[in-house]
């Protein structure tokens, strides 16, 4: 049996109600037992519907896949250390955000829902605008003026509608609302089958390593979609038995834009809100994300940590993988400054991190 949980009021409904938030306006979890039947899942192609019966769609015929997931998983060293780094650029619309956008959009489809909003500062919104495409849902994305134009073109070519809004990410995000009041939200940050998608994550990389659980997994940290699916995913499979740990989990921020940071160091109050100041990772530049405190509980309880990293950090790596063979993103080369940051201080643990989307669609 499985439902939808309003994280505040605890009320539940219905998997079949088409809701992206609860009727008090709190945000919508899932309840749901998941199958792990190893078996058949490696008797399955090689792509996250792999656990299928570990995601919540109810009938297979309306599943929106383009063979995604179970990205290559790499060793590759930094700074002399040995890592383990998921290929998540290669994904179809080039980041790890279509893992999120395959599962929330066969749940639209399986809902027999025709129209979709949702905002982006890129590729959340490509990711969408591609699922929508495939299941011909028309899909309306808000994003701000100064997004990447490689990225704008992508959602266009999918067929989305653009909505440029002149202002921050937040004001994007708020125009998105406000629009999402008459229209299905399938939004990255609020609703729940998103998180269902990048969970997968935790469920390849288990697999990659011999059904073993790392020690670490380094993330970046924007919405938090992947650090809070990561812990999503590695409770389950811990709950399932199949891993005796769960990794800590370590979240990556730029200096410039860091309330993960602010909140785990307790050092934000009201009037010192986190301002959200100029960083080449536009894909973590949130200020307010809508779940925090999921983030926060997501490295508290795994005995992680959160990073922060300059421009000049990130420069540098972004730099440096070019060099050593993978052009990826500024964004995804925020994540491996805090991996080398982190593997300074580690010693003889198996850490996982990712490259999370591809350098081709930067400006
Ligand atoms: C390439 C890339 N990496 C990381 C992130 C951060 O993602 P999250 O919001 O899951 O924390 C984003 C978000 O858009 C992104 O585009």
């Amino acid at each position: 049996m499985a439902n939808l949980i309003c994280s505040t009021t605890n009320e539940f409904y219905d998997m079949n109600e088409p809701l992206w938030r609860s009727i008090s306006g709190g945000l919508l979890d899932i309840n749901f037992n998941p199958a792990f039947d190893i078996k058949k899942i490696q008797s399955r192609k090689p792509n996250l519907w792999r656990y299928r019966d570990a995601i919540p769609i109810h009938d297979d015929a309306f599943i929106l896949s383009v063979d995604e997931g179970f990205t290559p998983l790499l060793e590759i060293h930094f700074d002399g250390k040995s890592t383990w780094i998921k290929q998540e650029q290669l994904f179809s619309s080039g980041s790890y955000k279509d893992r999120g956008a395959t599962v929330l959009m066969s749940k639209v489809n399986e809902l027999e829902i025709k129209h979709v909003v949702q905002d982006s500062s890129g590729n959340a919104g490509c990711a969408i605008a591609m699922y929508a495409a495939l299941g011909n849902i028309d899909c309306d994305i808000f994003v701000a003026e100064h997004t990447s134009q490689n990225k704008l073109k992508q959602m266009e070519m999918y067929g989305a509608h653009l909505h440029k809004i002149n202002g921050t990410r937040e004001d994007v995000a708020q125009a998105a609302f406000q629009s999402a009041q008459k229209n299905y939200y399938a939004s990255h940050c609020w609703n729940p089958f998103f998180f269902q998608g990048t969970k997968t994550f935790a469920f390849e990389v288990c697999e990659q390593l011999g059904w073993k659980a790392p020690d670490a997994v380094i993330v970046p940290a924007g919405n938090g979609t992947l650090l809070i699916g990561c812990y999503i995913g590695f409770n389950e499979l811990l709950t399932a038995g199949i891993i005796s740990k769960i990794p800590k989990l370590v979240a990556v921020q730029s200096e410039n834009c860091a309330p993960l940071f602010e909140a785990f160091h307790q050092r934000k109050n009201e009037e010192n809100s986190t301002k959200n100041t100029e960083t080449i990772a536009e894909g973590i530049a949130i200020a307010k994300p809508i779940r925090l405190n999921q983030m926060l509980e997501a490295v508290k309880k795994t005995n992680g940590k959160v990073i922060t990293i300059s421009e000049i950090e990130i420069l540098d790596s972004l730099k440096l993988c070019g060099q050593i063979g993978y052009y990826i993103e500024p964004t995804s080369a925020a994540t491996i400054a805090g991996l080398r940051k982190y593997l300074k201080e580690s010693d003889n643990e198996k850490i996982v991190s990712l490259f999370s989307g591809h350098g081709l669609k930067s400006k």
